[in-house]
């Protein structure tokens, strides 16, 4: 399965894809990264690798809508069959909705509904939740609203920070996010164009999906 990713920062999560890949346990083809802004990790990451890239900055166009459709453009121009949102920290426009209609997604570092938007986890914190994790759904034109694919748990500690908290989410991203990915390539996981719809998970085992809470 061809997919293009759009990252904004570390670009550890597109690296677990690339590690995952490299094991045969995520079977995609990153044809193409696509960053918002230069000097990123994750650029730096794609470059080692000889993927192709693109940096389609907000700020060298006049409005959001011609952002929109020049992203739309350059990711189209790989023909991915899906596209990964892996710590883009836009919000995504009508035209590249349109163009990968129910074949993007994300992964978000809270258990959605809970917490959608940015700093997830210091307001888990904040909140005193128990437990947090991360999600990787479908994404639709609001903020981490789109239908839910897999999530993973983690335990929070009464230790944690923001920080340390977002690390241990990570870890579970770094597992969750290539394993949708390569249930989605495999046919396990099917994603339908149709608006309103819920994923359906055809031969996935629960464990993969539902793992037991990670230890802090
Ligand atoms: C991840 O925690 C992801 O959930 C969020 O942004 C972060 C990106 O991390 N959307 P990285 O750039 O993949 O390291």
């Amino acid at each position: 399965m061809k997919i293009a990713v759009l990252v904004s920062g570390r670009g550890s999560n597109l690296d677990a894809i690339l590690k995952a890949r490299a094991r045969g346990s995520c079977r995609v083809e990153v044809v193409g990264v696509a960053a918002d802004r230069d000097g990123t990790v994750a650029l730096e990451l794609a470059r080692r690798h000889d993927i192709p890239t693109t940096i389609v900055a907000p700020s060298a166009y006049a409005e959001q809508a011609a952002w929109d459709r020049a992203l739309a453009e350059q990711v189209g121009a790989w023909q991915p069959e899906l596209v990964v949102l892996a710590g883009f920290m836009r919000i995504i426009g009508p035209a590249l909705l349109a163009a990968f209609a129910g074949r993007i997604i994300n992964v978000h570092p809270s258990l959605l509904p809970s917490f959608p938007g940015r700093d997830a986890p210091a307001r888990a914190l904040a909140k005193g939740v128990k437990l947090s994790g991360c999600t990787v759904h479908v994404v639709d034109e609001g903020v981490d609203t789109g239908p839910i694919l897999a999530q993973a748990a983690v335990a929070v500690s009464a230790a944690d920070t923001p920080e340390i908290l977002h690390q241990r989410i990570q870890r579970a991203e770094h597992a969750l996010l290539p394993a949708v990915l390569d249930a989605i390539a495999h046919g396990d996981l099917v994603l339908s164009p149709s608006p309103g719809y819920l994923p359906a998970l055809t031969q996935v085992t629960a464990s993969m999906f539902w793992p037991p809470v990670l230890k802090p």
